[in-house]
């Protein structure tokens, strides 16, 4: 199976053109016919190197073994290696969970299947604006928008106690090929991720969200300053060096507005 349409996206990040990135899901939904060594008819040569890169890359070759649903499992997981965000027993809001990789790190991590009958069972809730296959152990809301009131409603209902401990936004918007419009959409995500934190994230919490480094950044991470004790970026060797890529983590949250009600 070749990676979900939404991985290949956001892995490219602004710049990428999606006209081609149509036809590398298309090369990648033909690779079993296209081995690396053949330059298919039709691939310019900028597709045919993303696409070898494609199957070259360790991660993706590690993911098919751990049967991951996409690579960037091993970007959360370098994540919580480094920084330990995720427990047995927390409550997760994945979003942009698509198409599910996150989910399947962070369900393992927080017990939410039970898997670990000693520990405290956690719970998972992913929400994309695509369809995610079910999950043992997440709850998924899809297809939603996390930038509907409606949806942050739903999550409200759905969180138990109504909040998470850590919010992860992997999020990604359809990649125009223009540089700063795409990072502009990216930060305008988590933006409107950051005005519902309020609401859904508990005292204390996690904030882990993707960016696309650009003049927007800064101001950003000030805002997350503001409310979190500690902020850091991170960038995982998942991340591939020439993405402009980059995670913003953000720990001990301290704004609190409504009630809390565990
Ligand atoms: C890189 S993919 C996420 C991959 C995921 N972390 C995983 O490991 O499987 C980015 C996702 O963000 C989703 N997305 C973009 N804008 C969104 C929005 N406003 N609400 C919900 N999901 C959104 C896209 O549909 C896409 O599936």
């Amino acid at each position: 199976m070749g990676a979900p349409a939404a991985c290949v996206r956001a892995e490219e990040g602004p710049g990428a053109r999606p006209r081609s990135l149509k036809l590398v899901c298309a090369s990648l939904r033909r690779q079993r016919f296209h081995t690396s060594g053949s330059h298919s008819k039709g691939q310019t040569a900028a597709e045919h190197l993303w696409l070898t890169r494609h199957l070259r890359d360790p991660f993706v070759k590690a993911a098919k073994v751990e049967s991951y649903r996409c690579r960037s499992a091993f970007k959360l997981l370098e994540v919580n290696d480094r920084h330990q965000i995720l427990r047995p027993g927390l409550r997760v809001l994945d979003c942009g969970a698509a198409p599910g990789a996150w989910s399947q790190v962070a369900v393992r991590r927080v017990n939410a299947a039970g898997a670990d009958p000693s520990a405290p069972v956690g719970f998972v809730l992913g929400v994309d604006l695509l369809h995610i296959f079910p999950l043992e152990g997440a709850t998924f809301l899809s297809p939603a928008d996390v930038t509907d009131p409606r949806t942050i409603q739903r999550v409200r209902e759905l969180l138990p106690g109504g909040r998470a401990d850590v919010i992860l936004s992997d999020m990604a918007p359809n990649a125009t090929g223009i540089r700063s419009l795409d990072h502009d959409r990216l930060i305008s995500l988590c933006s409107s991720l950051l005005d519902v934190a309020p609401d859904v994230l508990h005292p204390g919490g996690t904030f882990l969200c993707k960016t696309w480094a650009g003049s927007q950044s800064l101001g950003l991470q000030k805002r997350l300053a503001e409310q979190f004790q500690n902020t850091r970026t991170v960038k995982p060797r998942a991340s591939r060096k020439e993405s402009s890529e980059v995670y913003l983590l953000a720990t001990q949250y301290q704004r609190v507005k409504g009630p809390v009600e565990d």
